[in-house]
């Protein structure tokens, strides 16, 4: 036992309360440094703003700031460059800083933490990186919607069938195919932005919980932090991780938009589908059959979004019913995050580069577009456009015509007119220009429709935002 002078073994910046040093199971579950140390960057950044507005405000002395901004420069080289040895029994990342600032250049790193505390420092770093990601993600939304408009504009005329229960339901086009991706991952972007909004308040100053009797100047640190305003109220600035469960909604709606997309990757590829062939880049082959091409690229997005799910409902728990204002128990966000976003910017990534690379299978697309009587709508609403009968008996007619093609096993434009004719009189020959794939998909015109000519339009929409 210790008499309680043992510095040395005590904690180094909380240690003059604390007789021994914490025991090696409290040291394991309460150090962050082995996943905090990503925060490096966003610290020291955080440190060099608080430095310089106290002592702008006359707080510490232009000498001493200039010491600590100095000695902080130092230590992002030396950890940057990897020489730099973090401490476990130092905690976190913010005292790991600290404590080789003392070192490196002597009392006057005590006055860093004049008017803060790690829990406003701590929600600055995070709400930094966070800021951060989400930048990166709108860059790489950016970058995959591109990639979906080139092929769009390629595939404007390209017939497929469009399915609804997996079934062929009407033709439609690959452009529009892809433009509804495109749709899904603008609303993701403007999520995203909207989230950097929301967050673009700075914590720095909110110190514990209560604010500081110093004479502080928030908006400084906000401005040079690149912030547009201070937080509004210290509590909520301390105790409050929304920022990051936005962060993470956001990851988990996009995930499962990406997840889709992979699935549907993943049938078309199959040799049953063949609608397209993934390249080399990014597909595997099998150890024992060498026929195969998996498209584990896309499988692996797709697994992707369960762990960022997963990390939304992981912070949802640790939040839920905490009290106001910090616990201990938010020092867990930050690998629910970091998971979340590694796993999302590959998912982007992986993605962004299959769409480039994939082989669209025209042919079989188009066969497939015309194989399942997916025209049978258009011949329904040929029969109330041009012979003026009612919806309902139009769809009747149309059954049964399917019903005679099925008993004959062809397709519907294969019957005759006078086959045609049998089961409504008012049919003409004209009839064959709407039972082709080519004829259903232009005749879709209305605004959002699937018609070459309005996809085009999308694609322009698109093209002039992105
Ligand atoms: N490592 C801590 C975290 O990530 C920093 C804040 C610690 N604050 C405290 N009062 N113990 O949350």
């Amino acid at each position: 036992m210790t008499d309680g002078t043992d510095t040395k073994s005590s904690n180094q910046m909380w240690g003059g309360r604390f007789a021994s040093g914490p025991a090696a199971i409290m040291e394991e579950i309460n150090a962050s440094i082995g996943f905090d140390k990503k925060l490096f960057a966003q610290d020291i950044r955080g440190s060099i703003a608080h430095a310089s507005m106290l002592a702008h405000q006359g707080i510490i002395s232009t000498e001493d700031k200039d010491k600590i901004v100095h000695g902080l420069n130092t230590i992002l080289s030396e950890i940057e460059s990897g020489n730099f040895e973090f401490s476990r029994r130092l905690e976190d990342i913010h005292m790991n800083v600290e404590a080789r600032l003392a070192t490196l250049i002597g009392p006057a790193a005590g006055r860093l933490h004049t008017a803060r505390s790690r829990n406003d420092q701590v929600a600055l770093d995070f709400r930094l990186w966070v800021k951060e990601e989400l930048q990166k993600c709108e860059q790489a939304l950016t970058e995959l919607i591109a990639a979906f408009l080139d092929r769009a504009e390629e595939h404007a005329e390209t017939v497929m069938p469009g399915f609804t229960h997996l079934q062929t339901a009407q033709p439609v086009t690959f452009g529009h195919h892809c433009m509804a991706y495109v749709e899904m991952f603008g609303r993701d972007r403007s999520r995203v932005r909207h989230a950097i909004e929301h967050m673009d308040e700075s914590p720095i100053g909110a110190a514990a919980l209560a604010g500081t009797g110093f004479p502080i100047d928030r908006h400084m640190t906000a401005k040079s932090l690149g912030f547009r305003e201070p937080t509004r109220n210290s509590i909520d600035t301390v105790s409050d991780r929304d920022f990051a469960l936005e962060f993470l909604s956001i990851a988990a709606i996009a995930g499962m938009h990406l997840s889709r997309l992979a699935e549907e990757i993943v049938i078309w590829s199959t040799p049953q589908f063949g609608f397209v062939r993934l390249s080399d880049a990014f597909s595997t082959g099998s150890s024992i059959m060498p026929q195969k091409k998996n498209p584990d690229a896309a499988e692996l997005v797709r697994a992707k979004t369960g762990r960022i799910n997963g990390s939304l409902v992981a912070l949802l728990t640790i939040m839920k019913g905490l009290p106001l204002a910090y616990s201990k128990d938010m020092q867990e966000d930050k690998e629910q995050v970091f998971d979340a976003a590694e796993s999302l910017e590959l998912a982007i990534a992986a993605m962004t580069g299959m769409m480039r690379d994939m082989t669209i299978n025209t042919e079989r697309m188009k066969a497939a577009a015309g194989s399942g009587y997916s025209t049978a709508t258009d011949l329904a609403d040929w029969l109330v456009r041009e012979a003026g009968l009612p919806f309902r008996d139009a769809h009747h007619v149309t059954g049964r015509a399917v019903a005679l093609a099925e008993s004959k096993s062809c397709e519907l434009a294969q019957l005759s007119l006078e086959e045609l004719q049998a089961i409504h009189p008012a049919i003409t020959d004209k009839i064959f220009d709407v039972l082709t794939v080519e004829a259903s998909v232009a005749s879709r015109k209305s605004f959002g429709g699937t018609a070459p000519s309005e996809v085009r339009k999308q694609i322009a929409f698109w093209r002039a935002r992105n």
